[in-house]
């Protein structure tokens, strides 16, 4: 149950303001009789209508950024410009990061007002395949393949990471695919092989595929199908 004003709110572009506004004028109906109490509760089931057009419940919102370097995988900062400042939409203040990027990290960074949907992503227990392309210091060993795909120990860590797989483009250019999403994983992991990390871009989570026509800086909502490609397992 849902308070009437935040319920409208949250299924229009209206804030409550906005709705109480209507509610005092009558221009706000439930089931046919004019809504008085913008605190009143609503289960969803009743028809709800705006100067007698009904209004579709609200859902949640799902959408991919191309995250550019410099920008913090955060709600608020009080120094960098966060993802959620790129984000121009109604009730940004409600929308949540699913699976942080560093700040230096470029690339593929979903966003969404779905806790569930979050969390089936990011949990721990979570097997969600995390691809980047990263860019190397110095060039790779004939050694990486394996030492990834037996589990590399990372420095202050009590178990060694899940195997890994590592595509090669060029001697310092791979593309990496890992299940977990530990605090600098792929940093460390490649610190754990003795390299480093140059530059990082997450191009693919789960199914869900960086959109290449998004300009660094840019956002689209989510397909119906990118969304539950998460909730039915995806890759
Ligand atoms: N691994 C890192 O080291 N940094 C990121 O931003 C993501 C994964």
């Amino acid at each position: 149950m849902l308070r009437l004003d935040k319920y409208i709110s949250n299924a229009t572009d209206l804030s409550r303001s906005e709705v109480k506004r209507y509610i005092k004028y009558g221009d706000i109906t439930i089931d046919d009789e004019p809504a008085t109490n913008p605190a009143q509760k609503v289960s969803g089931s009743e028809t709800i209508c705006i100067d007698g057009s009904a209004i579709l419940a609200p859902t949640h919102r799902y959408f991919m950024l191309n995250k550019p370097a410099g920008v913090v995988s955060a709600t608020k900062d009080n120094t960098n410009t966060t993802a959620l400042d790129l984000i121009y939409e109604h009730r940004s203040a409600e929308l949540q990061i699913a699976g942080r990027l560093d700040i230096d990290t470029t690339g593929l960074l979903l966003i969404t007002d779905d806790g569930q949907w979050n969390h089936r992503l990011t949990s721990p227990r979570s097997d969600c395949q995390k691809i980047y392309l990263v860019t190397l210091g110095v060039p790779i060993s004939p050694d990486y393949q394996d030492k990834l795909a037996n589990g590399v120990w990372l420095e202050g860590e009590k178990h060694p990471c899940l195997p890994a797989t590592m595509e090669v483009i060029d001697e310092r250019t791979v593309l990496l695919s890992i299940a977990e999403g530990k605090y600098h994983q792929v940093k460390r992991m490649f610190a754990a092989l003795g390299n480093h990390v140059e530059a990082l871009h997450r191009t693919q989570v789960g199914d869900i595929v960086l959109d290449e026509t998004l300009e660094p800086g840019d956002y689209r909502p989510l397909t119906e199908a990118e969304v539950a490609s998460i909730l039915t397992g995806g890759s």
